[in-house]
């Protein structure tokens, strides 16, 4: 699946969204981060409960290190020099005085919020990459995350650098991959 044929309708920020790992190192404000995560909370979710929360460092600042620390060390390798890192938890229940009930699309809403906000990147000249290569077991202590909600995903925002900053097997690697057809991917009806 090389190359990106997409049909003309499609919004061109959505085509030209796509996750390298080649990145320059430079800073982002406090405010464009905040612009970022303010448009993944712009997310639908079910009954508005917006499960998620987004735990986040800027390079170099004093969360940085414990943050990058919980990727696993394939991702640290190319993480650390993106901008700014986030980790997505998601609240695995819906809250009422009444008390408290399971939610079924916890995960499914944080990652409409994630897409929101790799969109909302792109738009503002940055790059994503999620990345589920988490030391999950021992993160979701690190990162004080409570026993009733789920560590979800990580990504990291930044500018994108040259790709010689990679090491070779991943500079083949470096490039806008397709996507199964429409045909695939979607059926009139039921799965089978
Ligand atoms: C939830 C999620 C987890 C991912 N985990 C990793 C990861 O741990 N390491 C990595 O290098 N890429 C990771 N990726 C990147 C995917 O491989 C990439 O998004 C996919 O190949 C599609 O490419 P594109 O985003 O450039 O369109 C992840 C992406 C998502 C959405």
């Amino acid at each position: 699946m090389t190359g990106r044929i997409a049909h003309p309708k499609i919004e061109k920020l959505i085509v030209e969204r796509w996750s390298p790992r080649a990145f320059d190192g430079s800073e982002i404000s406090q405010e464009d981060l905040e612009v970022i995560l303010e448009a993944a909370g712009w997310a639908p979710s079910a009954y508005n409960v917006q499960p998620w929360t987004f735990l986040y460092a800027r390079k170099g600042d004093a969360n940085w290190d414990l943050l990058l620390s919980q990727l696993v060390e394939f991702n640290q390798g190319w993480a650390k020099d993106a901008s700014a890192l986030v980790f997505i938890v998601s609240d695995k229940y819906m809250r009422s005085d009444e008390g408290n009930t399971d939610n079924h699309s916890h995960s499914f809403d944080a990652g409409a919020a994630w897409a929101m906000a790799a969109l909302q990147a792109q738009a503002m000249g940055y790059h994503t990459h999620g990345m589920t290569g988490i030391k999950f077991g021992e993160a979701e202590a690190a990162l004080g995350v409570p026993e009733d909600h789920r560590l979800e995903a990580a990504f990291v925002i930044g500018r994108k650098g040259p790709k010689e900053v990679l090491p070779e097997f991943l500079q083949e690697r470096e490039v806008p991959v397709g996507r199964k057809p429409v045909s695939e991917i979607a059926r009139a009806g039921k799965f089978a």
